[in-house]
């Protein structure tokens, strides 16, 4: 059952959650992620192992040690708001390889709802089943298109509305155009109860000027890769500014602060800068 399309992302961030459950100091251990690629089909070049010794591999192998540290620093993270927020119905939107409903320690009662694409949620329940791993929670898996109308699906999945609930917007901003980021934010604020929690990582901003568009342009020509998409993600709105205006608070964690907060510096002077572009985190509480 191999993995195709938009769900390959969700096929690297697995095999960067496989790296750092191979460090010696690990902020994860994810037991079923390398299992999870190789079972995908889909050749990741991300290293397998920890080097012990990092500025003895080549430069582009350093950038994917720095992206695994990053999906390292933000896993852990989010299990932590996860196991702070104690809520028994927990929804992860563009779900994708995510192995917490069986790896973290959830209390009674708990339902959390995987929502992703048709194959990718039959790919990840499949796989799990053949393993023989048991979810340590309710779950739920929910095929949709967050682009299209979910709610009804989700809700046909036992979602209660009127409950609180804390969502997980992890990896998933930045694959979304501007105006279906903002029509999602609206949904999710539509679908709280009061005392919902929101963990959103944030979509980096690409400013919308003469100069970025001619940027593209210029890519787009040179390269033959469609550019409407990129710009389709300019401006994107702020998660912060779509809670706060309903009435949530809001807090922003910077990348900086999650490395700090770790102690697990990004080797962000190394050759690559992406993971210090990076949005950071928005936390949310419906009061
Ligand atoms: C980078 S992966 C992140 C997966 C997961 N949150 C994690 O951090 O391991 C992005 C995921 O978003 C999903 N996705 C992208 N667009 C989507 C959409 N319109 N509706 C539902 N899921 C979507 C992809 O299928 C993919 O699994």
């Amino acid at each position: 059952m191999p993995v195709n399309g938009v769900g390959v992302t969700a096929v690297a961030v697995a095999a960067a959650r496989a790296l750092e459950s191979d460090r010696p100091d690990p902020l994860v251990v994810d037991p079923w992620a390398a299992a999870l690629v190789r079972a995908s089909e889909v050749a990741v070049p991300f290293p397998e192992r920890w080097p012990e010794d990092i500025d003895e591999v080549p430069a582009v192998e350093q950038s994917m040690l720095l992206g695994a540290t990053y999906i390292g620093l933000r896993t852990r993270f989010i299990d932590d708001e996860l196991r702070a927020g104690g809520l028994r119905q927990v929804a992860i939107l563009g779900s994708g390889l995510d192995t917490r409903s069986w790896r973290l320690d959830w209390p009674d009662g708990t339902c959390v709802y995987e929502l992703d694409s048709p194959d990718v949620v039959d790919f990840l329940t499949g796989t799990m089943d053949a393993v023989g791993a048991a979810p340590t929670v309710d779950r739920r898996p929910v095929a949709a298109d967050v682009t299209a109308p979910w709610a009804s699906a989700i809700v046909r999945s036992g979602f209660r509305p009127a409950e609180p609930t804390h969502w997980v917007l992890e990896g998933l901003l930045p694959y979304l155009a501007a105006h279906d980021q903002a029509a999602l934010l609206d949904d999710i604020v539509d679908l709280s109860g009061p005392g919902s929690r929101a963990v959103i990582e944030r979509a980096p901003a690409l400013t919308d000027t003469p100069e970025t568009r001619e940027r593209l342009q210029t890519f787009a020509a040179a390269t033959g890769i469609p550019f409407d998409e990129l710009l389709a993600r300019i401006d994107p709105p702020d998660p912060a500014a779509v809670l706060a205006a309903a009435g949530w608070s809001v807090a922003a964690i910077s990348v900086a602060d999650l490395e700090q907060r770790y102690d697990r510096p990004l080797l962000a002077d190394r050759s690559v800068t992406a993971a210090a572009d990076r949005g950071g985190f928005v936390v949310a509480i419906k009061g």
